[in-house]
């Protein structure tokens, strides 16, 4: 994702820059074209050769256009960003710019730019938590920059506290974050579990599997550079992901109760996880002794979390199998009712535990089977949220399988005084009710509307009947009361995009 786009990198006098050196070479072995401004006090720390060196780019450390480098003007570099960082950012270069001073190269490009503006910051404890400093950071955030927190640790004047830079590998994070922020999962609520459980035996031991983490972990950051707010729930001890909420487990009970927490109001959950089935019925207190016969556990199953988290939101299911693939997973694809399964033929070599790549088939209830060739875990994640996009609906819903049909509300059976609608109360006190709906083939079914949903108990079985999801795609058409409902409807499913509403005349024209 970071392919080809422009990412201006403002380095200031700090210690950390050997850091912001190793940033600047991952961010152009990514793809990006990298260009670094530096303050007069970086050139102290490192020398601009470094950077042009890794970059391949000329390095801006003056405001001035010399005859050698006419083409560095700081409005230039402002305009054609696609983001600038500024790591390390040092207490002076936060002060200046919450000022508006523009007295070199990198505060002007600053001032210049209409791009997004990522703030680092890195300095002594007692500088970062000056409430000046503070102050600072505070109204630069309230004008729209963004900043990483540092971390906290032995500090170059080995006092311990905060203020250290991030590792490379969580600026680059932050920065594909900021790109995909508009992406087609923003505004989404995405849920992702990883990682093999832990069942204790006892204090020491516990039953575990093979799972290393990394499917799910790489799901939680592909939804995260799409624009989603991710909560990923894992059992692996991978490092921490930026930008997303992360839930610490251990056991599939410990799980179910993080899954339960985290799902209201999400828009997918994504059980990547390798949950175990079984576990010890009791947890000995003390650490069960080496004995010269066997041991004897008692098992019993753990709870299944997937099957038993249902709600208005896409569920996806990982099938590792070692016979019969694709069999199996449409088998848990039913029986869990889910929206999508993702197959995983485990005794293929490419696809073992652990590796960072992985072969798979996805298969959706709509039938679609996707059988993909090896790819990295990273693609393949990109590859399932594709997926997870489609069925949400939007202009791809149709593609994927999901059927649209035709519903006509009868503007007789609006009983203006049944149930207020949903959300509406304020604006339409008396909207709402029981309304008739009528399919294309003739079919009249009573239902309430309570919601943009139209899952009014009556409808349910009625879907069931049509073999239809209640998340499939619908058109409606409407007599002129029916339309004023229809408006109020078409509001909230736009906002949802699950539901499209069209006039009489688009609806026939799109069953044709
Ligand atoms: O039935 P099976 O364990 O093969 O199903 C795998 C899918 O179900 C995975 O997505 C896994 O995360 C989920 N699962 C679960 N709770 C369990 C076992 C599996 O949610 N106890």
């Amino acid at each position: 994702m970071l392919e080809n786009k422009r990412i201006l990198l403002g380095v200031t006098g700090g210690i950390a820059v050997y850091k912001a050196a190793d940033f600047a070479s991952q961010l152009s072995k990514a793809g990006a074209q990298v260009h670094v401004i530096m303050t007069a006090s970086a050139t102290e720390f490192i020398s601009p050769l470094v950077f042009s060196s890794l970059t391949g780019n000329e390095v801006a450390t003056s405001m001035f256009a010399t005859p050698e480098k006419p083409d560095i003007s700081h409005i230039r570099l402002a305009e054609k960003a696609d983001l600038v960082i500024i790591a390390p950012a040092t207490a002076n270069i936060i002060a200046k710019l919450a000022a508006g001073i523009a007295d070199d190269v990198l505060t002007s490009t600053i001032l210049a730019t209409t791009a997004p503006v990522i703030i680092a910051p890195s300095m002594h404890h007692n500088m970062y938590t000056n409430a000046i400093t503070q102050e600072n950071i505070k109204k630069l955030k309230s004008r729209g920059f963004s900043f990483i927190e540092p971390e906290t640790g032995r500090l170059a004047s080995g006092d311990i506290g905060i203020g250290r830079l991030p590792a490379p590998e969580k600026l680059l994070a932050a920065v594909e974050q900021a790109l995909g922020e508009k992406g087609d999962l923003a505004g989404r609520k995405i849920i992702v579990t990883a990682g093999g459980t832990r069942e204790p035996i006892d204090p020491v031991r516990c039953i575990t599997n093979r799972s290393s983490g990394k499917m799910g972990y790489a799901l939680a950051e592909a939804a995260r550079n799409r624009g989603a707010k991710v909560t990923l729930i894992t059992a692996a001890g991978l490092p921490e992901p930026v930008g997303m909420k992360v839930v610490a487990v251990n056991t599939a009970e410990e799980m179910k109760k993080a899954v339960a927490k985290a799902v209201a109001g999400c828009d997918a959950l994504i059980m990547a996880a390798a949950v175990a089935d079984f576990r010890p019925k009791t947890a000995a207190a003390q650490k069960i002794k080496k004995g010269r016969g066997g041991l004897k556990l008692d098992l019993v199953a753990t709870p299944d979390i997937l099957a038993e988290t249902k709600g208005n939101f896409i569920r996806v299911g990982f099938a590792a199998e070692s016979d019969n693939l694709l069999a199996n997973a449409r088998k848990k694809l039913a029986a869990k009712q889910l929206d999508i399964i993702v197959a995983n033929d485990i005794t293929d070599k490419a696809s073992t535990f652990g590796s960072d790549s992985n072969k798979v088939t996805i298969i959706s209830r709509t039938g679609k089977e996707e059988n993909l060739p090896l790819l990295s875990k990273r693609e393949v994640a990109d590859k399932i949220l594709d997926r997870v996009v489609s069925l949400m609906g939007g202009k791809n819903a149709r593609e994927d399988g999901n059927v649209p049909f035709q519903i006509e509300l009868l503007d007789s059976h609006i009983n203006a005084s049944y149930i207020p609608l949903k959300g509406y109360r304020d604006s339409f006190p008396n909207l709402g009710g029981k309304v008739s709906l009528m399919t294309t083939d003739g079919d009249v079914v009573e239902t309430v509307v309570k919601s943009y949903g139209l899952q009014g108990k009556a409808l349910k079985p009625w879907y069931k009947r049509n073999g239809l999801h209640p998340r499939d795609w619908i058109v409606i058409r409407a007599g002129p009361l029916g339309n004023y409902v229809l408006d109020v409807l078409k509001k909230k499913a736009e906002a949802k995009n699950n539901l499209e509403i069209v006039s009489q005349r688009e609806a026939k024209s799109l069953l044709k």
